[in-house]
């Protein structure tokens, strides 16, 4: 199991408001304790913190607001002694405007490295070069009076891409890859990785005929030519190449496409991503069909040794919690960890932490900020760990950079550790049984029974005890029935003390509830 820490977040250690890796390393204890594998790591490098960090400055360097590289060391150790990985967040699209590396090739069309980023003519009527948008908002394409051309920016005009077609580029950053494995990091989550290559030609993006007013203004088109090129292929293939030649490293693309267009991101033949995050669950109708359908259509897609992965919430996304309701959040985690595959788990939603309003003069997020009407902000999503009951939930002695949600009294670790019903100790307890169970880690899918209420499904390793999982995602009772005939041992539900109760053929489920049955051989 991965757990995401998005550090200004998780602990503030030097009283500044803002988390940092000493703060990581007082919780390692906590994390080892309930379950966890890998950690993987936002950025904290070196940078401007337009985009809070993935802006970098200096890809070989840990800002001073995380701390010092002997922190970061520090760190690696002491995750390593409690047999933990850790990975950490490589964005390679683009660097910050402030990166020596832009500045340089911002300095003169004559400059080295000019083509280390993506510098275009205007269009002949003076426009800008295409249509292409950013993320944030606005045109991708920044006008330098200097040079008199324009520069490609696929998020914001502060985070110019680096031009992956260029060798010395693919250089450079491989150089930075190796930085971090030379230390003995164990792996990269590799930050949107189906944009590292562009178009050759710039042909303009067509039309989204779908788009409505409410979604960001880059769904205005459909990225086309600025995403998800064949040639990307080469350049990850790349990356794969360099981590193999270091032995057991593992590589997580960042990739938000159909799962169609998704599974080229493992690669032909051990040369992609090992994993290419599976994002389906976080846009699929919380329902039994609507989520059967979807693990039954990515099981089948996936490539022969394509090794499945699940994620319930990240950094950009809403709260777990508050999109299926505190009431569902049992159901998410039994979902997310027993499921075929690596699940990453989103700091917090171990404690069912939920999207906190930020007034609108509190709002720090750039996505927020430049589409003020359209609440894309990315904040409520990443308010502060909720530690302890102390002031700002024991996140800081101090008022953190983003808002304490107001509900920190209750819902806290230190609270949650000492009650055997709540949900970090429901997380911690499907987290125990499923290190312990060869069918949980590594056996097969089969899905079981889908009703309107109902999603059931079997997991199997040869030679071991099978699990039947039953998911009640309604808020009323419900019947599960066997055509075959079934026995065994409930070893946990979500809703009540059942350990060991028997189970066979036909057995009552509360609303809400989860079960994770071991069935006799
Ligand atoms: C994806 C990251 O997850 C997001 O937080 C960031 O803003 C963009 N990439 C740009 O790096």
């Amino acid at each position: 199991m991965i757990y995401q820490i998005y550090p200004r977040s998780f602990r503030d250690s030097n009283g500044d408001g803002v988390g940092d890796l000493l703060g990581i390393i007082g919780q390692l204890d906590y994390l080892k304790w309930l379950g966890v594998e890998c950690l993987w790591l936002s950025p904290f490098y070196p940078s401007p913190m337009a985009d809070f960090g993935y802006d970098i400055s200096n890809y070989c360097a840990v800002d001073p607001i995380f701390g010092t590289m002997e922190d970061f060391d520090h760190l690696l150790q002491e995750v390593h002694t409690r047999n933990m990985k850790l990975m950490v967040d490589f964005v390679p699209n683009h660097s910050s405007s402030e990166h020596p590396w832009f500045q340089a090739s911002k300095s003169s069309k004559a400059d080295p490295k000019r083509d280390w980023y993506i510098w275009r003519d205007p269009a002949p009527d003076g426009g800008t070069p295409n249509n292409w948008l950013a993320m944030f908002g606005g045109s991708a394409w920044e006008w330098d009076e200097q040079s008199r051309q324009h520069y490609y920016h696929g998020f914001l005009s502060e985070q110019p891409d680096l031009n992956w077609r260029n060798p010395e580029v693919i250089t450079a950053m491989l150089d930075a890859m190796r930085f971090w494995l030379d230390k003995g990091v164990d792996g990269f989550r590799v930050d949107v990785i189906w944009h590292l290559i562009k178009d050759a030609m710039f042909r303009d993006n067509p039309v989204n005929p779908d788009y409505q007013p409410d979604m960001a203004t880059y769904n205005q088109l459909l990225p086309v030519f600025s995403t998800d090129q064949p040639e990307v292929h080469e350049v990850i293939s790349q990356m794969r190449r360099l981590l193999d030649s270091y032995g057991e490293k593992v590589m997580i693309g960042e990739v938000y496409l159909p799962l169609e267009k998704l599974m080229r991101y493992y690669g032909l033949s051990g040369d992609g991503a090992h994993m290419p995050f599976n994002f389906k669950l976080l846009e699929t109708r919380w329902d039994p069909n609507a989520i059967g359908a979807a693990v039954e259509n990515y099981e089948s897609l996936l490539p022969k040794d394509g090794w499945p992965n699940w994620v319930l919430g990240n950094h950009d996304q809403r709260r777990i919690a508050s999109r299926v309701g505190k009431s569902q959040v049992g159901i998410a985690a039994l979902l997310l960890l027993t499921l075929r595959g690596t699940p990453t788990l989103y700091y917090g939603d171990e404690i069912g932490m939920e999207d906190v309003q930020i007034p609108k003069d509190e709002i720090r997020d750039p996505q927020g900020i430049n589409m003020p009407d359209k609440n894309l902000s990315r904040d409520p999503a990443r308010t502060p760990m909720q530690w302890d009951n102390r002031p700002f939930g024991g996140f800081s002695e101090v008022a953190p950079w983003l808002r304490v949600s107001a509900d920190y009294e209750e819902v806290n670790v230190r609270k949650q550790m000492s009650n055997h019903e709540s949900i970090l100790s429901l997380y911690k307890q499907i987290l125990s049984i499923r290190q312990s169970e060869p069918s949980l880690q590594i056996g097969n899918y089969r899905t079981v029974l889908i009703t309107s209420q109902l999603l059931c499904y079997m997991r199997e390793e040869q030679g071991n005890p099978a699990f039947l999982i039953i998911l009640n995602f309604s808020n009323t009772d419900a019947r599960f029935e066997s055509r075959d005939s079934l026995a065994g041992d409930v070893l946990l539900s979500s809703q009540r003390q059942l350990d060991f109760a028997f189970f066979s053929n036909g057995f009552s489920v509360l609303a809400n509830e989860g079960l994770i049955i071991k069935l006799k051989k």
